[in-house]
């Protein structure tokens, strides 16, 4: 990663940072620190395991929930519209196109809710680093639950439950091994909850 490089993650990093504490972000602001920031840190874990490309990683984490941040209208093709806006952002910041490709793609195909192939080391990457995240930052999952949301206690653990074990399901083996404690100790609690 060259000074180049760190010039562009910074301008990129603090583009996010700012729509996520935007008031135009439909989310809550802690998606930064509890989402996009978890996010980067398994992204480059699983990457420097896997020998895959670190910049293209971290790039495409923190832009990748970029378009449903930025604006409402783009959350249900997010995966879509993030790919175009970290497509025209980076392009601005003279990023080389062949990199831009990589990125672009790896925040298409994290959609866990679409059936996206994801052919690179990288797309499987993030999409896997997607899903840990959720997992692992299951205090501001809860948050979303019964705050956001506003679930009772049985319910909000079922819906909880059900979420967790569609991002466990997404997570490629090198990654559940990292947080395989995590989902059996946060499982326990969901299951105490939806048998009382
Ligand atoms: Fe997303
Ligand atoms: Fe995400």
């Amino acid at each position: 990663m060259g000074s180049s490089y760190e010039h562009i993650r910074k301008i990129v990093a603090e583009t996010v940072r700012k729509a996520c504490f935007s008031e135009e972000n439909q989310y809550e602001s802690s998606v930064w620190k509890f989402h996009i920031l978890s996010v980067v840190k398994f992204s480059l874990i699983l990457g420097e395991k896997l020998k895959a490309d670190l910049e293209i990683l971290e790039l495409a984490a923190l832009l990748h929930d970029y378009g449903a941040v930025l604006d409402e209208n783009f959350a249900k093709e997010h995966h879509i519209h993030g790919a175009r806006l970290a497509g025209e952002l980076l392009e601005k910041l003279g990023y080389p196109e062949e990199k831009i490709k990589k990125v672009q793609a790896c925040i298409y195909a994290h959609r866990g809710s679409i059936k996206i192939e994801r052919k690179t080391v990288e797309e499987k990457i993030i999409a896997s680093a997607d899903a840990m995240a959720h997992i692992t930052e299951f205090v501001d999952m809860m948050f979303l639950t019964f705050g956001l949301r506003g679930e009772q206690t049985v319910e909000g653990a079922v819906w909880l439950k059900s979420k967790l074990a569609r991002s466990w399901d997404k997570i490629m083996p090198e990654g559940r091994v990292i947080i395989k404690d995590e989902y059996k100790v946060v499982s326990k609690f969901l299951d105490s909850a939806i048998a009382k």
